[in-house]
């Protein structure tokens, strides 16, 4: 069997592909296919000459999501999408869908298609998410097997908490409690020491009570765990790290990124200039807009963004108006109406689009003028930062009241912890916490009374310190998180096959 990815290696010659109808447009004794089979799209055209008027009859009566095999030449066409068409000679049908497929070309609601995630799986855009999906984790392995870490599993059951006591899923083990892990962290502390540089990847779980774009109950995080390493070497360590997976991902998933309409300047950007390190005290600065970046301070380029937004917003508005006379006129031809129609609806969507950012601005004024020193960065406040660097950026030496109580603390200042949190531009947020880990026994036990977590169950975790203590670093990715900002998808659930979160368990 032959798979539409593989088309362009069969140009001129007679292929077999099975697949799902997703399109279909008819014109005078020829229609249209768009085939899918999960590798792409490509169109196929069924000639009622060439195949016969009962063959032709059974493509005519296809209907989305009808399954079908498809026998035919295979011929190159750039205009197409894969760059190739297929001429069909046979048609067999697989199963004829007579239910209307709930979703199709229409907008529907997002409630519709979160209930429908099994369907909803299908279509083009979900497509390109999931396959970017796999090719970031493709890209992970690849990145720190050629490195020489070594993967290993951390469990899911656990006794303790490593992020704060507040989002722990509490479940019962044999009649003891136990919670869902947080973080594969303590764990890959442990195996590092046994095995040098080691990773984790797999599922982690946070109870958060809120609905928003970048929180999940349930989402996958990679924790490389490294001895011998500062905080100096982690933030080298996870800046090569993005760089690769990103150059890695935009040479394997041109097609789906295209399909997502992903801008490949910024892309290409993260992969060839250096993230900016900031101190999270230069951050505060930066944020109040006491201090400038590239000349100009977060105020000032917030006033200037709004100034433009504004004005852009006045030329599509100006651009609709126009096309909307046009439709006006009652001669106009079905194909032009439907043609104009359809720029109108563009235009429509950008103008959404701008006003969305626009509505924003005035919250990202405000956080970013009251922002108060030894908070940690909200949401806001991450998009003010990025947006004055236009890339990641890396936020070292944090307030140790607002991180974990396993970081370690600054040679130089007892408020500060060498942690690092690397903000994603675009508003995509924070994508990676990691940090230098807490060596010294007295002051790891200090900072668990400090942050009130019971002693016993981290007897093990101690115990790392107590033979052969080395300087060590690690990090967390968040995968949905860095997957939403590569395909450029606002809200996390869509970047999980089956999104676990508050208010929502099914499908
Ligand atoms: O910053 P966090 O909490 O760090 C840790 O868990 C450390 N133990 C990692 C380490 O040093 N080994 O989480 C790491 C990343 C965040 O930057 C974010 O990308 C993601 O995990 N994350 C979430 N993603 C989706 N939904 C949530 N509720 C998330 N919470 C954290
Ligand atoms: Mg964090």
């Amino acid at each position: 069997m032959v798979y539409i990815s593989d088309l362009k290696s069969h140009h001129g010659k007679d292929v077999t592909l099975k697949g799902w109808v997703i399109n279909k447009r008819s014109s005078k004794g020829i229609e249209f296919l768009i085939l899918r089979d999960g590798t792409g799209f490509v169109q196929c055209i069924v000639d009622e000459e060439k195949i016969g008027a009962e063959m032709y009859e059974t493509a005519r009566k296809l209907t989305q999501e009808s399954s079908v095999e498809l026998t035919g030449k295979v011929v190159k066409d750039d205009r197409q999408i894969g760059g190739s068409e297929l001429h069909v000679t046979n048609l067999n049908l697989i199963h004829l869908n007579d239910n209307n497929f709930p979703i199709t070309n229409k907008a529907h609601g997002v409630e519709f298609l979160m209930n429908n995630r099994h369907l909803w799986l299908r279509s083009k855009k979900q497509w390109a998410i999931m396959r970017v999906r796999n090719s970031i984790i493709y890209g992970i392995h690849n990145f720190f097997q050629k490195q020489g870490f070594m993967q290993m599993d951390a469990p899911i059951f656990t006794g303790n908490a490593v992020e704060g006591t507040t989002t722990l899923f509490e479940t019962d083990f044999y009649d003891r409690p136990a919670y869902l892990t947080q973080s594969g962290q303590l764990y890959g502390e442990a195996m590092a020491m046994a095995m040098g540089r080691i990773y984790t990847f797999g599922p982690t779980f946070r109870a958060e009570k809120s609905k928003t774009r970048r929180h999940l109950s349930e989402f996958w995080m990679i924790e490389p765990e490294m001895a011998f390493f500062d905080n100096e070497m982690n933030m080298d360590l996870i800046e090569e790290f993005i760089k690769s997976v990103v150059k890695e991902v935009t040479e394997r998933c041109k097609l789906e990124l295209e399909v997502l309409d992903r801008d490949f300047d910024i892309l290409g950007k993260v992969v060839s200039e250096k993230f900016p390190r900031i101190s999270y005290d230069e951050a505060v600065e930066i944020l109040n807009g006491r201090k400038e970046v590239n000349g100009i301070t977060s105020i000032d380029l917030l006033n200037k963004d709004k100034k433009e937004l504004e004005e852009k917003i006045v030329i599509v508005k100006k651009e609709i108006a126009e096309r909307e006379e046009i439709l006006e006129d009652p001669n106009i031809k079905q194909g032009k109406k439907n043609f104009v129609q359809n720029k109108i609806d563009t235009f429509k969507n950008e103008l959404k689009d701008l006003e969305e950012k626009l509505s924003h601005i005035p919250e990202y004024l405000n956080s970013a003028k009251n922002f108060k020193y030894g908070n940690d960065f909200g949401g806001a406040d991450e998009t003010v930062l990025t947006r004055m660097f236009s890339l990641p950026i890396m936020v070292y030496n944090w307030p140790k009241d607002i991180k974990a109580f396993y970081m370690k603390r600054a040679e130089d200042n007892d408020n500060l912890v060498k942690g690092v949190d690397v903000l994603a531009p675009e508003g995509f947020g924070e994508i990676v916490g990691g940090s230098e880990r807490e060596t010294d026994l007295e002051v790891l036990l200090d900072r668990i009374h400090g942050h009130n977590l019971p002693e016993e169950v981290f007897d093990w975790y101690l115990d790392l310190r107590k033979y052969g203590s080395v300087p060590h670093s690690g990090f967390g990715l968040g995968l949905e998180r860095f997957v939403g900002w590569i395909t450029n998808t606002k809200h996390i659930r869509e970047t999980i096959p089956f999104p676990r979160m508050y208010g929502r368990l099914n499908p």
